[in-house]
């Protein structure tokens, strides 16, 4: 009877909510043979999902610093103002195509105002900006959202030195006026500055299918 249960009480529900989530029905019965075709527990996928959240972020990170930089030396700081302007978020999104995931970056304290966070995003950038305000160290975290079809794998940005302070640092030191101007035009509701070294900027947030992460294992 137990076993009986464990199994309706998904089902029910999934219909109780009308024809979109029967393909989630179908995603669930998916993923769930291939689980118990696997013999997977819950951990080895979380423990995967973190694996594979951890190299994606790592990636995009590498990525943007290396054009950043590469712009920075190309144009200065005023030119790449441009450049992360109209390159930020193609440049993250180009790998969201190779790994069939979901990257972007948010911020409590955003610059461009879409990438402040999602309902399922605040919770978790509020846990690192408490943890980072109280000397916590802050680790990579995975959540489950989406009705359990998607895993959410989340990882701090820190300011890690000065050189990031010429666009996001004090307003009267660190920031020179034509670099100010530039942010000030482009964006007008601009919330990313007068940060410092080792304070929280924000976090990467990768939504990875649970299916994909049960097919890698
Ligand atoms: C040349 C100026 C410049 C430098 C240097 C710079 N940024 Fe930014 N940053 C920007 C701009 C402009 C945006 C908004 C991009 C957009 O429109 O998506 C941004 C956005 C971000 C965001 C996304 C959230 C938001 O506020 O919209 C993060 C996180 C971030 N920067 C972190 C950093 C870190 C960490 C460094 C240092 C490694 C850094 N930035 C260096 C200009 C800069």
């Amino acid at each position: 009877m137990k076993q009986l249960l464990y199994f309706l009480l998904p089902s029910f529900l999934l219909l109780a909510c009308g024809p979109q989530e029967r393909i989630s029905k179908s995603v669930f019965d998916e993923v769930n043979n291939a689980m118990e075709a696997k013999k997977l527990s819950d951990a080895e996928i979380t423990q995967e999902a973190m694996i594979w959240g951890d190299s994606i972020s790592s990636e995009a990170q590498r990525q943007l610093m290396e054009r950043l930089q590469m712009a920075v030396a190309e144009k200065g700081f005023v030119g790449a103002v441009d450049f992360c302007h109209l390159n930020a978020n193609p440049s993250i999104k180009e790998l969201n195509d190779k790994h069939g995931v979901s990257i972007r970056r948010t911020s409590l304290r955003a610059r461009n105002q879409d990438n402040l966070p999602t309902d399922d995003e605040l919770p978790l950038l509020e846990a690192y900006q408490y943890n980072s305000e109280n000397n916590i160290e802050n680790e990579p975290n995975i959540q489950k959202i989406e009705g359990g079809e998607v895993l959410l794998y989340t990882k701090a940005i820190v300011i890690p030195s000065e050189f990031c302070l010429a666009c996001h640092g004090d307003t009267k030191s660190d920031i020179n006026e034509e670099v100010l101007n530039k942010i000030n035009a482009l964006y007008p509701d601009d919330l990313a500055r007068d940060f410092e070294v080792g304070e929280l900027r924000g976090m990467w947030s990768v939504k990875l299918p649970k299916k994909s992460v049960v097919n890698r294992l």
